[in-house]
């Protein structure tokens, strides 16, 4: 079951009241919004997912029990389209998102639906508001597909109605006035997943219950969470991104690690972009493993840790400059090398993206 981008209708926006479109310099990720919207609506009474539609951007009415606000029936993805050198909209890697989508559906008992109808239908939405495609490197239209659980009853149930939309924002980089590198708290009282839990679903509710955090790592001046598990305190992922830790091996070869897929982190699409690209470069190991603190602690005593950066659709290839653990502040020395390996694989990533590089898991939208 499924809907289908062939039964895709579009009610296009009153051209005289289209929204301005920002400049790029102010562009803050997650601010403006374009002047359409993509949505479906499943209802099990109707035989299942009706026909999907495109309508300017209004906002949504629930009914006040809707489950999505009250028990949190809710998943998204995020994506980018980038204007390449060469005028093409591409869109990187959604059969990835797809899949994760319906992945977290199925856990959050809602619908799934095929994922190429889907991305058919964003391309669309992605052709009408075409204009909002931002000029320039470090910029793109991010995609929030979003499910919502609607049915207008209390009980503590999964959803037989829904509602999937999609909205598209202009974005440029999504941390902002940290000078290029962030700062990390790393605080083992605060746990964001567990085994057996959810962690790894890209659920709204893994999102908020992390804000009270979020703040004292603010207050402290640290920018964002560096979650950590376990009595041997693993680190495990930022939240808003996946994270990545170069380093020398003991036997003096390189390593790029990255904590394993083991339910406590986020499966990102950059974060398996990167591990497949370098695998691929062979220039140095690559490893999904464990990666506790004190080998953290261990590596920047001996001079042998590298660089800790940390990636994500929204947040792209972020150089880490600090850990705040236990007291201590550990410099990471990241952005201090000539050819540091996070610049190298943003420059290359964005290669792809922009079309500088014809690669498959970049496509131009037709
Ligand atoms: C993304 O990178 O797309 C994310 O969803 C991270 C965050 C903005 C929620």
């Amino acid at each position: 079951y499924t809907f289908r981008h062939k039964d895709l209708t579009s009610k296009l926006a009153d051209p005289n009241r289209l929204r301005s479109k920002p400049d790029v310099k102010d562009l803050k990720f997650g601010k403006f919004f374009t002047d359409h919207m993509f949505k479906v609506f499943y209802h099990k009474q109707l035989g299942g997912w009706q026909k999907p539609i495109i309508i300017p951007f209004e906002n949504i009415s629930l009914h006040p029990a809707a489950k999505v606000l009250h028990y949190a029936i809710e998943l998204f993805e995020g994506l980018k389209a980038y204007r390449g050198v060469d005028g093409k909209i591409r869109i990187f890697r959604p059969d990835l998102n797809m899949n994760r989508m319906n992945k977290s559906a199925y856990n959050s008992g809602l619908p799934t639906f095929d994922g190429y109808e889907l991305i058919k239908c964003l391309n669309r939405l992605i052709q009408v508001d075409q204009e909002w495609v931002p000029h320039g490197e470090g910029s793109s239209l991010y995609i929030r597909p979003t499910l919502i659980g609607i049915d207008g009853t209390l009980g503590v149930a999964q959803s037989d109605s829904a509602l999937l939309y999609t909205i598209l924002c202009p974005v440029g980089e999504y941390f902002q006035g940290t000078t290029g590198t962030i700062s990390l708290l790393a605080d083992p009282r605060y746990t964001r997943a567990w085994p057996g839990g959810c962690g790894d679903q890209k659920m709204g509710s893994n999102y908020g219950p992390t804000f009270r955090v979020q703040r004292i790592a603010t207050t402290k001046g640290r920018q964002q969470v560096l979650w950590l598990y376990g009595p041997d305190h693993q680190i495990t992922e930022v939240g808003t991104m996946n994270i990545f830790m170069f380093y020398v091996g003991d036997d003096g070869e390189k390593v790029l690690a990255t904590p394993p897929l083991n339910g406590l982190i986020l499966p990102g699409v950059t974060r398996q972009s990167i591990i497949q690209l370098c695998e691929q470069w062979k220039e140095f190991r690559v490893e999904q493993r464990d990666i506790t603190m004190n080998d953290v602690i261990k590596l920047k005593k001996k001079l042998e840790l590298l660089e800790i950066f940390g990636s994500g659709t929204a947040a792209i290839i972020s150089p880490v400059c600090s850990i705040e653990y236990l007291g201590e502040l550990i410099e990471v020395p990241t952005t201090g090398h000539p050819f540091p390996l996070y610049k190298k694989i943003k420059d290359h990533l964005a290669a792809i993206q922009y079309g500088h590089i014809e690669h498959p898991w970049a496509q131009a939208i037709e």
